[in-house]
């Protein structure tokens, strides 16, 4: 094959062999191949699409490039989920213990976060004494015994997908389906679970910010998935306003821990119930939705849910007190509400905006790089649909530092939009692709 042949076919719309695709992917990762001439081809990837065929066919030459992780040491069937990324997005920490509570077993990889959307290893690394480094032994060892695990990707999990990634961030080519669509079922599939649920999000705090995109996508990695010989079932759910009320690291644990106890937002945990026994069908353990459903509520009243997420975190190092003794956890210095300035309803909740915000308070990384703050963050007090008086806090701010502590309450009050007139509340669940 001679590259810019490729190139070109692609530019003009052509269809790409398997034998064309891996050649290009297995060069570029060997570094046979320069960034410059793989510019080129996402940016003709980015305008002409792929195929399902193709799409496929780069999935598993990215999944390929590096170790493909071998969970057959694991009994029973590996279910695993993964979200495309949003704000407020606590859902995996509340899922893992709850699912792993009704007798699914999750083998969980996570990354860390990046930009304005949060990662649960970070999140989890609020938890004093909390490893996610666990080495492949410890990995297999607590799933069997505990139910699931959670632990950062390896540096060779895919690394096709990092190369890639890294490019199509300075190349503007990171917002295009099939190229969403293989970076993340490659990962998927390179992980070693047998099922896999997904939670696709649209909106203006998502990578896709139309539904009609996110639907595709979650239909493309749906098919993938089947293709590939592991079961999938993708949600599409709303990222225009964040899920839960916390936006950050430690107040995020906080959060899961407090829906764990039947406390949380109404939102999250209806979307922790619905992915949660989706996963419990697929791993065989129950076959009928609304019982699976009742199962997990049951677990969250009893408080079988809560023991199950102190026993993971006991098991991977952490302390486990710090899910009822909240002050273990990482503390700002300041705190402030942010004061509505009028009575009414809120209409809209810019969730990119809160993200950037709570990022720039040091929840979050603008570089690879960067240090995590565990402690700041945004707590709201509402949602859309919710009413609001004068005077009373829309969101309370987490901050380490005084000056960004008045930015930034600027910045949440600029994210909420009020109306005096009465606003529905926005649905979460939107479509189930299988
Ligand atoms: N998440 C990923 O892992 N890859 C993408 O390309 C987008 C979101
Ligand atoms: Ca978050």
């Amino acid at each position: 094959f001679f590259v810019p042949e490729i190139i070109e076919k692609k530019r003009n719309g052509g269809k790409l062999s398997g034998e064309e695709i891996r050649y290009l992917i297995e060069g570029y990762v060997r570094g046979e191949i320069p960034d410059y001439q793989v510019s080129a081809f996402l940016m003709a990837v980015y305008f002409r699409g792929m195929d399902e065929e193709e799409t496929t066919e780069l999935t598993m030459a990215m999944a390929r490039s590096g170790e493909m992780v071998d969970l057959s040491a694991i009994e029973g069937v590996k279910v695993d989920k993964h979200s495309s990324g949003g704000i407020a997005d606590t859902t995996t920490l509340v899922l893992l213990p709850l699912a792993a509570s009704a007798g699914v077993k999750i083998a969980k990889l996570s990354g860390r976060g990046l930009g304005h959307t949060g990662g649960t290893i970070d999140k989890l690394e609020s938890i004093p004494g909390f490893r996610t480094e666990l080495s492949k032994d410890e990995f297999v060892r607590i799933v069997n015994e505990a139910g699931a695990a959670i632990t950062g990707q390896s540096k060779d999990l895919v690394p096709a997908d990092k190369k890639l990634y890294a490019l199509r961030d300075v190349t503007a080519t990171v917002d295009s389906i099939p190229l969403i669509a293989a970076s993340i079922m490659s990962k998927k599939i390179a992980g070693g679970a047998d099922r896999i649920v997904l939670d696709v999000k649209f909106g203006g705090g998502a990578f896709m910010k139309r539904y009609e995109d996110a639907l595709e996508l979650a239909r493309i990695m749906v098919n993938i998935g089947k293709l590939a010989g592991r079961q999938t079932v993708a949600y599409v759910t709303d990222m225009d306003q964040p899920l839960g009320l916390a936006i950050g690291n430690g107040i995020e644990v906080i959060e899961a821990a407090e829906t764990l106890k039947g406390r949380g937002h109404k939102d999250l945990l209806n979307l922790c119930l619905e992915l949660g026994s989706e996963m419990m069908l697929l791993a065989g353990v129950e076959k009928d939705k609304e019982k699976a459903r009742k199962k997990l509520l049951e677990n969250i009243r009893s408080g079988k849910a809560l023991e199950k997420f102190k026993e993971i975190v006991r098991r991977q190092g952490g302390d486990p007190d710090a899910l009822e003794d909240y002050s273990l956890l990482p503390r700002a210095r300041f705190s402030r509400g942010v004061e509505a300035r009028e009575d009414g309803c809120i209409e809209k909740i810019d969730a990119l905006r809160l993200g950037l915000t709570a990022m720039k308070l040091g929840a979050g990384r603008q570089k690879k790089d960067d240090a995590i703050d565990h402690s700041v963050g945004i707590w709201l007090c509402g949602k859309v649909g919710d009413g609001v008086e004068k005077g009373k806090p829309l969101a309370v701010i987490y901050a380490n530092d005084e000056e960004k502590l008045q930015w930034a309450a600027e910045e949440v009050r600029g994210a909420f939009r009020i109306t005096r007139e009465k606003v529905e509340t926005r649905r979460v669940i939107r479509a189930r692709v299988t």
